[in-house]
């Protein structure tokens, strides 16, 4: 497994050359990210990961492999070979970083809140929703999960497996609030304006970046040359529009 594949030296071996050998550029992601993958009505696996992996798969002339896994044990998942690349929107933290190293940031995004209406009068930003009469919630091991513990200590908090089931929870009342990032909410809340108000003013600084095996230099300079050209050439861009209102 490449994970623990080692060459004469006893160097780790770079995801690169598992990729290059066997033909199959395996990425790893938690599907309900909006708009960075999610399912269409076929349930086929759309939007702008998806689209910048089989991007990246060409570009290295090999097959692409989306390998879905829960977003709580994508770190580990990752570090026992089950794919090459964490691919999902994930945000640079200084801890995660201890374990895994990152290219450079994508995208850069902040957490937003989605309240219920019944509270919006009293709700204008996270400090007032630091206070135990507010149940605030977020998707298990999440930023958004790190945001509550850190900036609403105070606060009822809840988790949930699925970004969806967090949601639905604001909407229909069982829940207060909901933390995430800003595009997931900002869909989101479009679609239920009759029952949640978005609080869209991002109170964290998250850069999102794929992450790849400690140690894996080699395929962290593609990756960071790969995101260089598209930038240049206009192809990020294309995608960008694509799945992201200007
Ligand atoms: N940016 C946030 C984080 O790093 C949320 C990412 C969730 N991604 C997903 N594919 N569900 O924790």
């Amino acid at each position: 497994v490449s994970a623990v594949a080692k060459d004469n030296d006893d160097q780790p071996v770079s995801a690169l050359d598992s990729i290059v050998k066997s033909g199959v550029f395996k990425v790893g992601l938690d599907p309900g990210y909006m708009p960075f993958e999610m399912r269409d009505k076929k349930g086929e696996l759309i939007g702008f990961d998806i689209d910048l992996a089989k991007d990246m798969a060409k570009s290295m002339g090999v097959k692409l492999e989306i390998v879905t896994t829960a977003w709580d044990g994508i770190i580990p998942a990752l570090l026992t070979g089950k794919f090459d690349l964490i691919m999902g929107g994930m945000t640079v933290t200084q801890l995660r970083n201890l374990r895994v190293n990152f290219a450079d940031p994508y995208i850069v995004v902040g957490q937003t809140i989605i309240i219920n209406k019944k509270v919006a009068d009293k709700v204008k930003s996270y400090k007032d929703l630091n206070d135990p009469k507010y149940t605030v919630c977020a998707k298990l091991g999440t930023t958004g999960d790190i945001a509550i513990s850190k900036y609403m200590p105070n606060a009822k908090h809840r988790q949930y497996e699925t970004e969806a089931e967090g949601m639905m929870e604001v909407v229909n009342g069982r829940v207060d609030a909901f933390v995430y990032d800003l595009p997931p909410n900002a869909i989101f809340a479009s679609k239920h304006k009759e029952r949640v108000v978005h609080l869209e003013e991002p109170f964290t600084f998250e850069p999102l970046a794929f992450a790849v095996r400690r140690g894996d230099y080699d395929f962290v300079n593609w990756i960071n040359n790969y995101l260089q050209q598209i930038k240049g050439d206009g192809k990020y861009q294309v995608i960008y529009n694509k799945w992201f209102e200007s």
